[in-house]
């Protein structure tokens, strides 16, 4: 099936984006308020976007409350132009689920969650103590796109935390012991990373020499 996003309502371009592009890594972000309280909320619109500069990428979509049409994360990172991406782990999924509920906001949906934080390093925001991997951002360009409050957040990260034990001296990462979920299809499907398969890189020489073994087979020969 094929379609022009022209001829598709809001809902079904949702529907079809985000049960295709798969899984998408989920950044559970906290922020702090001009007052110092303290947010968490996950987001599945987030990628790393480059290493030099080290930066992250976020999609904060608006709310459809006309005085109040900002997430509290996007107007904290707006008031303080910092935040923290606390990448999730298996353990932290039903945590990061209370952080997703639309709390009032005299919650402290961190404590409701039962999350503890730590202090930030370079940033104002907390950090999340459970996080297999922390990462302190400034805020350096958010750009607001689409007719209902959306921001794209550019971050560069500060500060890298992770967890004690999943970096060698060589900072070899053992992915074992981060144990991250990325988000899947659905409103509730997530996955781990236990089924992984290795598929070597080509260079054009190995490329050529593999094309050049298939060519010298006898025809009929399975390749
Ligand atoms: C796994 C997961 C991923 C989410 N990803 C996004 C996202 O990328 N963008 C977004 O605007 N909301 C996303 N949400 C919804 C927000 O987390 C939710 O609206 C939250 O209440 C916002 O909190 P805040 O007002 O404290 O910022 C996601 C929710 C879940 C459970």
């Amino acid at each position: 099936m094929e379609w022009s996003v022209t001829d598709l309502a809001e809902r079904d371009l949702y529907k079809l984006l985000v049960n295709t592009v798969l899984p998408r890594p989920i950044a559970l972000v906290t922020t702090v308020n001009a007052q110092g309280h303290a947010n968490a909320a996950p987001f599945s619109f987030f990628n790393v976007f480059s290493h030099a500069p080290p930066l992250v990428v976020l999609g904060i979509e608006g709310r459809d409350l006309g005085d109040a049409p900002l997430k509290d994360t996007m107007r904290n990172i707006r008031a303080t132009g910092s935040f923290v991406v606390n990448l999730v782990d298996r353990a932290l999924v039903d945590a990061m689920q209370v952080c997703a509920i639309d709390f009032p906001g005299d919650v402290d949906e961190i404590a409701a969650a039962g999350l503890e934080t730590a202090p930030g390093r370079k940033v104002a925001a907390p950090r999340l103590a459970a996080s297999p991997v922390q990462l302190e951002c400034r805020e350096t360009v958010s750009l607001s796109l689409g007719t209902r409050h959306r921001n794209l957040v550019v971050g560069e990260i500060q500060y890298i935390h992770i967890r004690d034990g999943a970096v060698d001296e060589r900072l070899h990462v053992d992915i074992d012991k981060l144990d991250l979920v990325g988000r899947l299809h659905g409103a509730d499907w997530y996955v781990t990373m236990r089924d992984r398969f290795q598929a070597p890189r080509q260079t054009l020489d190995t490329w050529r020499a593999q094309q050049g073994a298939l060519r010298a087979k006898p025809e009929g020969e399975a390749p």
